[in-house]
């Protein structure tokens, strides 16, 4: 912790005492997305992330098809008791560009290992479904995922954009520290039914994709702010009139900013560590220019007033364009078992 940077906190995820950061570092782009990183800077900021107190670390075996998870490995190595570590399973990019979904007890065992193996931990804090298998009971998935809780290879477990139905399923068999979903000021879709079902069970909220995938913090003004292989190129949101009508919404919240003497990205960031005590966003970067502003943002408190004008620019579904081009992707539901 430097002089300059507020203290960061801590916040506790699900009912079992899962105490992290109160703000996380997602380290996907790291590995895949948004544009070519470096991996000195990317391990430099993870390094600068724990020493700002950004210890809650979240990968997935899926991005960069496991560089992800060996980058935070190596970086967090000698480090690892001050980590809270988070990885998911159950999503394999497919031949036809597309992802395909596996939540079968046999594979989470197996993903679990590798996981294991590539972070070079005996366990892992938090591990979550990344996306819930519509051809499998989530209670056969979460069944195999307690199972790893009872051999102490993993700590808490999580669903990611599960839908309100599998969130009840899932607690009936274990408990559930944390919920990864889309929330931020312009993707508002959780607070309809899954926010309340994750409330009522004591579940966590980690909101992914925090700064709406970096748009909200103003520095995206056109499609040729993306390098060629930036995956928002052909993003709903980022593309033909969306993009212009997005704007208009990002240049209102870059106002407000300035009247309270903060960045867009940190207004942004501290709209949604307003939603409670009980949600913890993790905002990505591999740059530790951009980590150091969004840590900026625990400091800045928002009034009833802040809110009140926030929830007018940007009131839920202010966006244009589909979250994903693929409504598959989002809210997901499995088969019941057979009798
Ligand atoms: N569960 C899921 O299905 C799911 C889906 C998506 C993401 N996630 C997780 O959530 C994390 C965060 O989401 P995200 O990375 O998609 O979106 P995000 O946090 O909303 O935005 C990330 C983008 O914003 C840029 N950025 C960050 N801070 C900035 C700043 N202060 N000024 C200007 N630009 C800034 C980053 O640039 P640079 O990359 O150049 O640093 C990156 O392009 C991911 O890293 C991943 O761990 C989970």
């Amino acid at each position: 912790m430097t002089s300059a940077s507020p203290p960061v906190g801590t916040r506790t995820l699900g009912r079992d005492g899962l105490t992290v950061s109160a703000l996380g570092l997602g380290c996907m782009g790291m590995s895949q997305m948004y544009g070519a990183a470096d991996r000195d800077e990317s391990v430099a900021t993870l390094h600068r992330a724990l020493d700002l107190g950004v210890t809650f670390l979240d990968t997935s075996d899926v991005y960069g098809d496991g560089h992800n998870e060996e980058l935070v490995g190596d970086a967090i190595r000698g480090r690892r008791g001050e980590v809270q570590l988070a990885t998911k399973f159950s999503l394999r990019r497919n031949d036809h560009g597309g992802m395909d979904i596996d939540g079968r007890p046999e594979n989470v065992r197996a993903c679990a290992e590798a996981s294991l193996r590539r972070l070079g931990v005996d366990v892992i804090d938090l591990y979550y479904q990344h996306r819930v298998d519509p051809r499998v009971p989530i209670e056969d998935t979460v069944g195999a995922m307690a199972e790893l809780v009872q051999q102490g290879k993993v700590r808490h477990l999580g669903l990611s954009e599960a839908s309100a139905a599998s969130v009840r399923r899932a607690v009936a068999v274990h408990p559930i520290a944390a919920l990864q979903s889309e929330w931020s000021l312009w993707t508002r879709d959780l607070e309809g039914e899954v926010l309340g079902v994750a409330r009522e069970h004591g579940i966590g909220v980690v909101p992914f994709s925090p700064l709406g995938r970096g748009f909200l913090t103003g520095a995206i003004r056109g499609p040729e702010d993306f390098a060629e292989d930036d995956w928002r190129r052909t993003h709903p949101r980022f593309t033909g009139e969306a993009f212009a009508a997005n704007l208009r919404l990002v240049d209102a919240v870059r106002a407000m900013a300035g009247e309270r003497g903060c960045t867009a990205g940190q207004l942004a960031l501290a709209w949604v560590l307003a939603q409670g005590g009980d949600v913890v966003p993790i905002p990505g970067t591999k740059r530790r220019s951009y980590l150091e502003e969004n840590v900026g943002a625990v400091a800045v408190e928002l009034s009833a007033e802040d809110l009140r004008r926030l929830g007018e620019i940007a009131p839920p579904g202010v966006a244009q364009g589909g979250r994903y081009a693929d409504s598959s992707y989002a809210y997901g539901d499995s088969p019941e078992r057979a009798a």
